[in-house]
C-alpha cells in the first residue's frame, strides 16, 4: 500500500488509548494505523511528538452580529486561521437568525461567506430568535436535511430571548427531527432587575457585569430548561455552564436518567470574576455571559469534566475588539450593560487544557481527546468523519510538542481581537503541526492553507452521549404526545 503521507513514530492518543505507532493517510483519510507502515509519498517524523485528533470547537461566534448588532472581530478567514494555529481543525459557528429574517436567507448568507474564506472544515448551528409555525414545519426540517442538525436558543438577551412556550415548541421540533437543542440558560429578568438597580446607584464598571449575572440566574434558568426537556423527554445541551449549582442540578438530572448534556469553556477554568475588576474599563476584556466566577466554581467545572457531567469543552469564542467597534460602543462612558459580551478563546482553547489539564495530570490524554474532539463529533453528528484517530476518518491530526514553553502574547496569536484574556500566562506544550484532511495547514508557526480550502461538513443527526436508558418514568406529556418514540427514530441516523 502506498500512502500519500505517513506519520511515523508518534505517541498517538485516541479517545480510548495511547500507543507509539504510525499513521498512513490516503486521499485525506486515515487508511492505516500500526507499527512500521510503508513509506508515504511524504513522511513526517513524529518522534517526541504527541499525535492527537484535530480539535472540534463546537461553540464559536465568527463573522456574526451580536444581539445588539455589533459585528464580531473575526471573519471566517481570521477565525479559521486562528483555529488552525491552535490545533482546531473543525469549527461549528452559528448562523444567527435575528428577528424579521428568514432562516433560509440566513443560512445562505453565512454559507457564502464561510465558503470563500474558511481554511478549516466547518458546519453551522442555527440560532433561533423568532419561532413561527412556518419555521417549525419547513425551515428546521430543511436545515436539518442540509446538515445543520443543531439549534441554539436563548433564555436571555432582549433581542434573542424566546419565551418558554416557544422553547417547548423548538424542543418538540428538535426531538421529532433528531436535532440537538443548545440552550443559553440565564434568567433574563434576574439580570435585568439587578442591572437596573446597579446602574441607578451609578455602579457601571465592568465588574458589575459579574454581579448582574449572578450564578442564581444560571441556576434558575438551567433548572427550568432541565424541567422542560424532561417534560418532553428530549435531549438538550446546556452551553457555557459556569457555576457549581448549575453543575449540581445537571448532575442530578442525569442521575434521574435525563438526557441533559452540558458544555463548559476555558474562561470558567482559567478566569475568575476578579479579572473583571481592573483599572478603568480594562475589565471589559474579561466579560462574557455567563461570567467567570471564583476558585470554587473552577474546581466544580474540573470535577464536572472528570465525572462526565460536562461532556464538551468549547471556546465560546466571541471576539470583540477593545474599542468602539466592540467592547466599548460608548467609549469611556460605556457601562457594563452596553459592552459586547464575550471573550476570545479559539486559538488557546486546546493549548490551555493541554498545559493545565493533561501535563499537570488533572485529566488523561484520552480525556483531553474526548472533551475536545470525540464528544463534539458524537453530539453534533460528525462521528462518521471526525473526532478521533481511526481508520476511515478524516486525517485531521495534530502533532503536539509537549515540552515547548511559551508565554502567551496576543501578538503571537492569529485572531483579529487585539488582546487575549490570557496575556502573560506561561504554558507548556503547543500544536506544532496541524493537518486537515491529510494536508498540512500549519507547520512550526507557518500557515500553509489557502483561503477557502475548508469544506462545509453536512452533519448527521447527533448521537446523544446520555441515552436516558435508565429513565424510569417518562412524563405523561411525553407518553401521550408520543415524543420519546419520535426522537429515538432519527437520532444517530443520517438526516439527509
Ligand atoms: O458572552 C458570550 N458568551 N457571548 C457570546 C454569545 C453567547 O451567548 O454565547
Ligand atoms: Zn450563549
Ligand atoms: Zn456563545
Amino acid at each position: 500500500m502506498r500512502y500519500d503521507l505517513t506519520i511515523r513514530n508518534g505517541r498517538v492518543t485516541t479517545s480510548t488509548t495511547t500507543v507509539q505507532t504510525d499513521i498512513g493517510i490516503i486521499d485525506g483519510k486515515i487508511a492505516a494505523i500500526g507499527p512500521d507502515l510503508a513509506p508515504g509519498v511524504q513522511d513526517i517524523d513524529a518522534s517526541g511528538r504527541w499525535v492527537m485528533p484535530g480539535g472540534i470547537d463546537s461553540h464559536v461566534h465568527i463573522e456574526q452580529a451580536s444581539s445588539t448588532g455589533v459585528m464580531c472581530a473575526d471573519d471566517f478567514y481570521s477565525g479559521s486561521v486562528s483555529a488552525a494555529f491552535g490545533g482546531t481543525t473543525t469549527v461549528i459557528p452559528f448562523a444567527a437568525q435575528h428577528r424579521g429574517h428568514r432562516v433560509p436567507d440566513v443560512i445562505a448568507d453565512y454559507s457564502r461567506r464561510a465558503r470563500e474564506k474558511a481554511v478549516v472544515d466547518y458546519g453551522f448551528h442555527l440560532i433561533l430568535s423568532e419561532v413561527t409555525p412556518e419555521m417549525l414545519a419547513q425551515d428546521l426540517p430543511r436545515a436539518i436535511a442540509d446538515g445543520i442538525t443543531s439549534f441554539k436558543v436563548y433564555m436571555t438577551y432582549d433581542a434573542l430571548k424566546i419565551e418558554d412556550y416557544h422553547l417547548l415548541e423548538v424542543m418538540e421540533a428538535a426531538g421529532r427531527e433528531g436535532a440537538m437543542l443548545m440552550i443559553h440558560a440565564e434568567n433574563h429578568d434576574v439580570i435585568r432587575w439587578v442591572a437596573r438597580r446597579l446602574l441607578d446607584k451609578g455602579l457601571t464598571a465592568p465588574k458589575f457585569h459579574g454581579v448582574a449575572h449572578d450564578p442564581l440566574a444560571e441556576t434558575e434558568a438551567s433548572a427550568r430548561a432541565i424541567s422542560l426537556s424532561r417534560l418532553l423527554d428530549v435531549p438538550v445541551l446546556l452551553v457555557h455552564i459556569s457555576g457549581p449549582e448549575a453543575i449540581h442540578l445537571i448532575r442530578g438530572a442525569q442521575r434521574l436518567g435525563s438526557k441533559v448534556h452540558a458544555e463548559s469553556c476555558p474562561q470558567y477554568l482559567f478566569l475568575t470574576a476578579e479579572d473583571m475588576d481592573r483599572d478603568g474599563l480594562d475589565g471589559a476584556m474579561f466579560c462574557c455571559s455567563p461570567p467567570a466566577r471564583d476558585a470554587d466554581a473552577q474546581e466544580a467545572v474540573w470535577q464536572g469534566f472528570l465525572d462526565g457531567t460536562l461532556q464538551l469543552y468549547s471556546s465560546d469564542h466571541a471576539p470583540f475588539r477593545f474599542d468602539t467597534s466592540g467592547k466599548l460602543p460608548k467609549g469611556d462612558a460605556t457601562t457594563f450593560k452596553e459592552m459586547a459580551n464575550g471573550v476570545p478563546g479559539l486559538e488557546l482553547r486546546l493549548p490551555l487544557l493541554f498545559s493545565e489539564g493533561v501535563l499537570t495530570g488533572r485529566i488523561t490524554p484520552e480525556q483531553f481527546v474526548q472533551l475536545t474532539a470525540t464528544n463534539h463529533a458524537r453530539m453534533y453528528g460528525l462521528e462518521h468523519c471526525k473526532g478521533d484517530i481511526a481508520v476511515g476518518l478524516d486525517a485531521d491530526i495534530v502533532l503536539w510538542d509537549p515540552s515547548v514553553k511559551r508565554t502567551i502574547r496576543w501578538d503571537d496569536l492569529h485572531d483579529n481581537v487585539g488582546y487575549t484574556p490570557y496575556e502573560g500566562r506561561e504554558i507548556t506544550g503547543w500544536p506544532e503541526t496541524v493537518l486537515s484532511r491529510g494536508r498540512v495547514v500549519v507547520d512550526r508557526g507557518e500557515l500553509l492553507a489557502e483561503r477557502g480550502q475548508g469544506q462545509y461538513v453536512a452533519r448527521r443527526c447527533p448521537t446523544p452521549i446520555l441515552d436516558g436508558a435508565m429513565r424510569p418514568n417518562p412524563s405523561a406529556a411525553s407518553r401521550w404526545l408520543d415524543l420519546r418514540g419520535k426522537a429515538w427514530k432519527s437520532y444517530g441516523e443520517p438526516c439527509q
